[in-house]
């Protein structure tokens, strides 16, 4: 979708900053960014005034969106809803505001990472299971206590297509050789063997 995304509608799903939504504007897309956070909001306004890309920002749950069904060509989530909603209510929310043929791409954490990667922050993750594959789905975390989702492959690809979505892609990220990263829970050796973060690529029938 990114080729020829000029003159589309996009929705950004937890835009928070909204660098993404920011991207797409440059790109001539004619973006809304939700985000349920006044904060990020305001964080997101201020990027927009300095450096003058302007799009709407709306305050509002991605899982229950304030749009009329078929009203956007192109879905994004950049940790956003991916992570922070639970898929079985975004997801359907996300198809819904998408016109046939529009597009749904999402980045998120790796299901390998989230079975390896330890419940507290200073860990890193180890090349072995810490928890079982069947069943992920609600991810509680004791910092805070914060939650995010993340299922499995199986799970995701039944959702998207009971959804009425066609999977495209499920890209795997592999950092370069040489590449350092900034991560905390991960270090480059684990990120040159297995993914860390994937991204995911549909289009409503
Ligand atoms: C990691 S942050 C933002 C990611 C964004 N790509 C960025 O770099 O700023 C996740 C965002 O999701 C938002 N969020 C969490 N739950 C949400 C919900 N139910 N509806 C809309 N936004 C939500 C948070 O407020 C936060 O701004």
């Amino acid at each position: 979708m990114l080729n020829g995304i000029e003159g589309k509608d996009v929705i950004e799903l937890g835009c928070g900053t909204a660098y993404v939504s920011s991207w797409l504007a440059r790109r001539e897309a004619r973006p809304i960014g939700i985000d349920n956070s006044r904060r990020q909001l305001e964080n997101a306004r201020r990027f927009q005034a300095r450096h003058q890309v302007l799009f709407p920002l709306v305050h509002g749950d991605a899982e229950q969106l304030p749009f009329a069904d078929e009203s956007f060509d192109f879905a994004i989530s950049e940790y956003g809803a991916s992570i922070w909603c639970d898929p079985y209510r975004w997801i359907p929310e996300a198809v819904r505001v998408l016109r046939s043929g529009g597009e749904l791409t999402f980045l998120v954490n790796s299901v390998i990472l989230m079975l390896c990667v330890p419940d507290t922050e200073e860990g890193k993750a180890g090349n072995f299971f810490r928890r079982p594959y069947f069943g992920m789905h609600r991810f509680e975390w004791p910092d805070g206590p914060s939650i995010e989702f993340h299922i499995g492959h199986g799970d995701m690809i039944r959702l998207l297509r009971a959804n009425g979505m066609e999977v495209i892609d499920l890209i795997e990220l592999r950092p370069d050789e040489g590449s350092t990263t900034l991560f905390p829970f991960v270090d480059i050796d684990w990120a040159r063997q297995w993914p860390t973060e994937e991204v995911w690529k549909a289009r409503k029938r």
